[in-house]
């Protein structure tokens, strides 16, 4: 009979410094999830609760009832802080009732002053983040002594268009209208266009812009394309460039599998580029970080030139149209920077820094010779497929005038 081994001292060993290895590991992780979820989860999870939560006129007031009260210099009474919102509400009140009838409304015609002043309180402050002494003096409500409240005309009317021109005709629409707060977000200036990852994500390597004319064809001398984008540019001003230049060349038409061409077809007699396949993608991706989706929410993966109209077998058939939506978004982004000057802000005398204004670089485009804070996808849709501050499901009656004006809403 032979005795039961013993471990020799080096088998000990390893035993030994496997196991004080093993509990290094579990208290390490451990420790490390312990201070994640004490310090980041908690912030993550709020985060991702506010991203998925539809936008409310209290989120704007909070805004402006916890901030600190301000002090202008302009001749403006200060609008935020409890304080000032107490006051702008009950001057407005005092207003509606000696003047119960419109005094100087050019946009919301058909609406009481009541009807005014409580669209004005929910969706117009409540949007921007900003009390009532932001664009009014609170002794004369229809005075337009203030250039904010011309401003604000001139941004009833940029919804009321945008609604009309690229919203309610939208192939599939879901019925989300756009307002005050689907751009400002509790915000008054400064909007960002661009969100961080498509800043981090997108390299600033040199290339070679070359764009379709109207038949498709690429211009490729120099001295036939926009002066912007003749020499090199950035990456990442190439991406721009085609986010605020984009143009259809055959409109779609589901009966015409070669329809749906604009500025970004690769698929042309002799193709394209090395230089405009990298710009097409990162165009993509930032699409895909503007919506917070994968490219398969507008693409057939095994055919990316198609429009999924009616996509079979797939598990959201409300991706129907996505990329005919994406391509309409396109026309838009290019409308507004064509006709920013007109809805109204004001130009900046130049591109803030970073860290004063909040809004990237990117944000800003130079207009006809002046900077201006312009919209991108990621302005409205923040990560979002549809836009959190969207309007959706407006009531009858009374509220629903309240909720979105009939004015707005760019339909009969
Ligand atoms: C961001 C700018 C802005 C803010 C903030 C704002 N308003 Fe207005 N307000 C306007 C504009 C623009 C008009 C004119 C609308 C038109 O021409 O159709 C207006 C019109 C009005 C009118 C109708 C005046 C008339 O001529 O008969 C009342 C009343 C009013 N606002 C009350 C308020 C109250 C109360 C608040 C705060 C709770 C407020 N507004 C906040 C921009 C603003
Ligand atoms: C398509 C996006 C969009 C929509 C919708 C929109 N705005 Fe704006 N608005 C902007 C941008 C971008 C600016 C420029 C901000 C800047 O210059 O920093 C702006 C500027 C303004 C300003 C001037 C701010 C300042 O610097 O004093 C006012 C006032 C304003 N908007 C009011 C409104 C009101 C009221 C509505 C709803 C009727 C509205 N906006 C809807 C994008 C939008
Ligand atoms: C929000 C919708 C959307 C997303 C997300 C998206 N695309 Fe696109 N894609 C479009 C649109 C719109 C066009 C423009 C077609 C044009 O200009 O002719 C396009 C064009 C293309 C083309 C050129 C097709 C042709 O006709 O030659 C390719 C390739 C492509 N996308 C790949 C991708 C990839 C890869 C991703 C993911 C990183 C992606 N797309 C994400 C909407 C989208
Ligand atoms: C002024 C705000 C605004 C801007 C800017 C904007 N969108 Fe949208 N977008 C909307 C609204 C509102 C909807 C929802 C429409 C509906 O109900 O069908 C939408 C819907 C979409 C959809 C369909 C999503 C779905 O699940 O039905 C796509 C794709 C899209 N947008 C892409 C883009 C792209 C790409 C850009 C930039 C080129 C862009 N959008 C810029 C407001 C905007």
């Amino acid at each position: 009979m032979q005795a039961p081994t013993r471990p020799s001292d080096r088998q000990a060993a390893i035993f030994i410094s496997v196991a004080v290895g093993v509990v290094v590991a579990v208290v390490t992780t451990a420790t490390f999830w312990w201070i994640y979820s004490l310090v980041l989860a908690p912030e993550r999870r709020a985060a991702a609760i506010a991203a998925a939560t539809p936008w409310s006129p209290s989120d704007g007031q909070q805004a402006i009832t916890s901030a600190a009260p301000n002090s202008p210099t302009d001749g403006r009474q200060p609008w935020l802080g409890e304080q000032a919102w107490i006051e702008g509400v009950q001057a407005g009140q005092a207003w509606v009732e000696a003047n119960p009838n419109t005094v100087n409304v050019q946009v919301l015609t058909g609406m009481t002053s009541g009807q005014i002043w409580t669209y004005m309180q929910q969706y117009v402050s409540g949007g921007l983040g900003v009390g009532c002494q932001y664009c009014h003096n609170l002794n004369n409500f229809a005075s337009d002594e203030y250039p904010a409240k011309i401003a604000a005309r001139n941004m009833l009317y940029l919804v009321s268009d945008i609604n009309a021109q690229f919203i309610v005709d939208l192939p599939n629409w879901k019925g989300n209208y756009v307002q005050c707060a689907t751009c400002h977000n509790n915000q008054p200036n400064n909007l960002e266009a661009f969100g961080t990852q498509f800043i981090k994500s997108i390299p600033d390597i040199p290339v070679t812009v070359d764009p379709l004319d109207e038949n498709g064809q690429p211009i490729l001398d120099p001295a036939q394309k926009p002066e912007e984008i003749r020499g090199q540019v950035g990456l990442q001003d190439a991406v721009l460039y085609y986010i605020y230049n984009y143009q259809v060349w055959r409109p779609f038409d589901p009966a015409d599998p070669e329809s749906g061409r604009g500025s970004l077809a690769l698929t042309l007699d002799g193709g394209r580029t090395q230089d405009q396949v990298t710009i097409n993608q990162n165009v993509m991706n930032y699409q895909s970080w503007a919506l917070g989706v994968g490219c398969t929410y507008c693409h057939n993966s095994r055919n990316f030139v198609a429009y999924e109209t009616n996509p079979v077998g797939l598990p959201n058939p409300e991706y129907a149209y996505n990329k005919l939506k994406a391509q309409r978004m396109m026309q838009l982004t290019t409308w507004l920077q064509a006709n920013w000057p007109t809805y109204g802000a004001a130009p900046k005398p130049g591109v803030p820094s970073e860290l004063e204004g909040g809004a990237s670089r990117f944000s800003y485009r130079l207009i006809e010779g002046q900077v201006y804070n312009v919209p991108g996808c990621y302005t409205c849709h923040a990560g979002n497929a549809i836009p959190r501050a969207a309007v959706q499901n407006i009531p009858d009656g009374d509220a629903g005038v309240v909720v979105l004006p009939p004015a707005l809403r760019g339909q009969p």
